[in-house]
């Protein structure tokens, strides 16, 4: 697909994409003349879009690596996910309903023997297609080669730290190894970004790793390390409020020094992307992009609003698309429309703190989740004391 603007009808408008930079607006008005424009049945309800614009597609919970803080648990024993037909068939149940773009992620995707026919099959169809990887191939060259071929959108690599802080996550050498795969991914032309967790440990560091990145990758994004999975044993290297608030202020100040490296800080692009959407049309969806805008599907097929929750609680499943098309759980799921109005309400706290949207992006779910699942006491990213609304899940189980 060439780089151009992708336009999906709305009955608000539509969704303004950028395929260059994967990032969406939702906008009032129609596509302009160089949009390539999607257009598909569009559900009765006008409260929802029609069809989520991105899916978080997990490949397989195998993985040649067991980092200390996977969120997936991920390992070499760990399940493999379905068949590539069943990849297939759930595919073109997303095209039919009108996705946009399609990322890709593990476990590690490239463990699997079909991974490159999966991705092509998403690529032929004409999604916006992403991966997340590890860099850690057997052969670095051949990898690189075929994932040059592919000519895909975006290829996302973790890199934790420098070398001693990336290695104590990820184990011995993997820092040498993903930066050669890294460096002959750059000099093939991939575009790539570097996903970054901040904890305790690399804190610090945030001006090294943008200057490696610099040059190598278009886009850096920082993340809070998530007491999902083995994260929850890794807790204690997690940064606080203050810290983390901190940390963006140090990522953002750097990007006048680095004007080709899109820096970003998930706190603050989380800040600045709701911004954009508040001015925009489809103020209904409000800024929490999980059931809204985004979907994740785990590799036997399950539907979630995020791609941590198969890790946190199994309540948050949605259905499977190896039993139901993806618009009837889009349209019909009773629960994902109780975790949409239990995301609003959320969301209206944090409308009422001084914090929100200053130094907070009130992004909570997740560590909110994690409240309610038991692994964590108290949610490190909240300062807030107003107490947090029932989830329906929660009231549910609690009877
Ligand atoms: C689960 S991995 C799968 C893709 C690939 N195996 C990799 O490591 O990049 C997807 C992303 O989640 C990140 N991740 C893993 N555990 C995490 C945690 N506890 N908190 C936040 N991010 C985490 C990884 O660093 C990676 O960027
Ligand atoms: S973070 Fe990625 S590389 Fe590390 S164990 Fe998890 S899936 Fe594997």
């Amino acid at each position: 697909m060439s780089k151009k603007q992708i336009f999906r009808k709305e009955r608000f408008g539509g969704v303004r994409y950028n395929s260059k930079t994967l990032r969406f607006k939702l906008v009032s008005e129609g596509p302009l003349k160089t949009d390539k424009v999607i257009e598909r049945d569009l559900p009765k309800r006008t409260d929802i879009l029609s069809a989520p614009v991105r899916i978080y597609f997990e490949l397989t919970r195998k993985c040649n690596l067991a980092c200390k803080h996977c969120f997936a648990n991920a390992g070499k024993s760990a399940y493999g996910g379905l068949e590539l037909k069943a990849f297939e068939k759930m595919l073109d149940d997303m095209w039919a309903h009108g996705v946009i773009d399609i990322r890709f992620t593990g476990g590690e995707p490239t463990v699997r023997e079909d991974w490159f026919d999966i991705l092509n099959y998403a690529k032929r169809k004409g999604f916006v297609v992403s991966l997340n990887t590890n860099g850690i191939y057997a052969d670095h060259l051949e990898t690189t080669k075929k994932l040059a071929s592919l000519d895909l959108d975006q290829v996302t690599i973790s890199l934790d730290g420098l070398e001693k802080e990336h290695d104590y996550f990820r184990g011995k050498g993997t820092f040498r190894n993903t930066m050669r795969s890294m460096e002959a991914m750059a000099d093939a032309g991939i575009n790539l970004r570097f996903n970054t967790v901040i904890t305790k440990l690399n804190v610090h560091q945030i001006p090294q790793i943008i200057a490696i990145a610099n040059g190598l990758v278009e886009e850096i994004n920082f993340f809070y390390m998530r007491p999902i999975g083995r994260g929850i044993g890794q807790n204690h290297l997690s940064l606080n409020f203050e810290e983390h608030f901190e940390s963006a202020k140090d990522a953002i100040a750097l990007r006048p020094k680095y004007p080709n490296l899109n820096i970003m800080h998930f706190e603050q692009s989380f800040i600045e992307r709701s911004i954009l959407n508040s001015e925009s049309a489809g103020k209904t969806m409000e800024a929490l992009p999980y059931g809204n805008t985004t979907l994740a599907i785990s590799c036997d097929g399950g539907v979630w609003p995020h791609g941590h929750s198969s890790f946190q609680d199994q309540r948050l499943l949605l259905g499977n698309l190896m039993d139901e098309s993806l618009r009837n759980i889009w349209t019909e799921s009773e629960r994902l429309d109780s975790l949409r109005q239990w995301f609003r309400d959320l969301l209206a706290r944090c409308r009422e703190c001084g914090e929100y949207l200053f130094r907070c992006a009130g992004l909570n779910f997740e560590m909110e989740i994690a409240k309610l699942s038991g692994d964590i006491e108290k949610n490190q990213f909240c300062i807030s004391n107003t107490p947090v609304p029932p989830s329906k899940c929660e009231r549910d189980c609690n009877k």
